[in-house]
């Protein structure tokens, strides 16, 4: 048995999206069937749409998604029917070798849903991050479902399934910010302006934002940040150390994916200091450094995958926060869209006008 729903496409690298009828089988063995009720649009998602991701086109878009579980395979027994649940890329597997070493966060082998959906002719679709949510109804594997209070809105508690979970993460888990650190954060979309939230929550002393857009800026002063730098106007690294008593930040987090930007987190931070490299860059760029930089300035070049986070540990923690107003996840809803206008929304995203476009089922 399977169900048709309304779900977008990217047909082709480059080519617009569409909306198309997409056949959903039922849950097989570990398998759940979610009927999604909200999904953002992340940049990631228009990587895949260009290309810039793999070539496994046709992808189903739409990744950073909430819902209710509507069926669930046999031996599923961790979410039921009925359950309100956010979407995870990480659906942790137990047994590889990260997640035997305790390290679960990092599992090097997550699972997705082994039956694939497919177009009305059969065509198999290849879902973003395993996902594939810009859909009326989506089959993932049941460990990407995680429970959390329906009392949140979909629009919002979605966010933290992709964008913001990577952002607040990249300054919680991969970046350590600690208090009284200085921080700085170069992009801020969804994702950089999470990475603001995260510092703050983390209980950085000093925020700097840098984006090429007064806009962004200008929001990113709401989400926490203290000291904003438009670097189109101003030597990002300069102004960065002229804020932090002539050194660097302890914490730069790169929310952008670019050569250019990563080398400004790496000479904008203070000896011993960490880069925390959250954007996603695509396969032609290439990074040139001094590698006596790289030894002399010290401290750690990391990437952060999804900020590093475990769901059934992180999604909760967060949602509880938010319905506590220690963070507002809300303030990065700029608006609601249909399954039908995910190319404006991109067009709209390219444009910097919006921070998060969510898509309501
Ligand atoms: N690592 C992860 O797990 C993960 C998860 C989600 C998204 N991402 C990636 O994070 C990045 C940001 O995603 P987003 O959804 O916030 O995108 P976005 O388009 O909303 O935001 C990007 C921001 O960067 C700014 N920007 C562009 N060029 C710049 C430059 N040269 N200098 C400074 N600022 C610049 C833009 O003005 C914009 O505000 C993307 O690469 C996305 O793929 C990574
Ligand atoms: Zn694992
Ligand atoms: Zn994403």
């Amino acid at each position: 048995m399977s169900q048709q729903v309304q779900g977008v496409i990217a047909p082709g690298k480059n080519e617009p999206v569409r909306v198309e009828t997409i056949v959903i089988p039922d849950p097989g063995p570990g398998e759940a069937v979610v009927k999604v009720q909200a999904c953002g649009v992340c940049h990631t998602d228009l990587h895949y749409k260009q290309g810039g991701i793999n070539d496994d086109f046709p992808f189903l878009l739409g990744h950073e998604a909430a819902g209710v579980v509507e069926s669930v395979g046999p031996d599923v027994t961790d979410v039921a029917p009925g359950d309100f649940v956010i979407l995870n890329w990480r659906a942790v597997c137990g047994r590889c070798r990260s997640c035997l070493r305790g390290r679960p966060w990092y599992c090097f082998d997550t699972h997705n849903a082994r039956q694939k959906m497919t177009l009305t002719d059969g065509t198999e679709l290849s879902p973003a991050l395993g996902i594939g949510a810009f859909a009326e109804k989506t089959l993932v594997a049941a460990g990407q479902c995680t429970k959390v209070d329906p009392a949140v809105a979909p629009s919002v508690a979605g966010l933290l399934g992709c964008g913001v979970m990577a952002g607040i993460g990249a300054a919680i888990n991969t970046g350590e910010v600690g208090r009284g650190d200085t921080v700085a954060v170069i992009g801020c979309g969804g994702v950089g302006d999470a990475a603001i939230v995260g510092a703050r929550l983390a209980g950085a002393a000093r925020i700097i934002a840098v984006d090429i857009d007064d806009r962004k800026l200008q929001t990113a002063k709401t989400m926490g940040a203290t000291h904003t730098v438009n670097s189109r106007a101003t030597d990002p690294v300069e102004a960065i150390r002229e804020l932090t008593g002539g050194f660097g930040a302890d914490v730069v987090i790169e929310a952008v994916g670019r050569p250019e930007t990563y080398q400004q987190a790496f000479y904008a931070r203070d000896l011993a200091g960490t880069v925390v490299l959250v954007g996603v860059p695509t396969p032609e760029m290439k990074l040139e450094l001094p590698l006596l930089d790289v030894f002399g300035r010290g401290g750690s070049l990391k990437s952060s995958w999804y900020g590093d986070c475990l769901p059934s540990r992180d999604f909760p923690m967060l949602i509880d926060l938010h319905q506590q107003g220690r963070i507002d996840l809300g303030a990065f809803v700029t608006e609601t869209i249909g399954l039908g206008d995910v190319e404006k929304a991109f067009a709209r995203m390219h444009e910097g006008d919006v921070l998060r476009s969510v898509v309501q089922l």
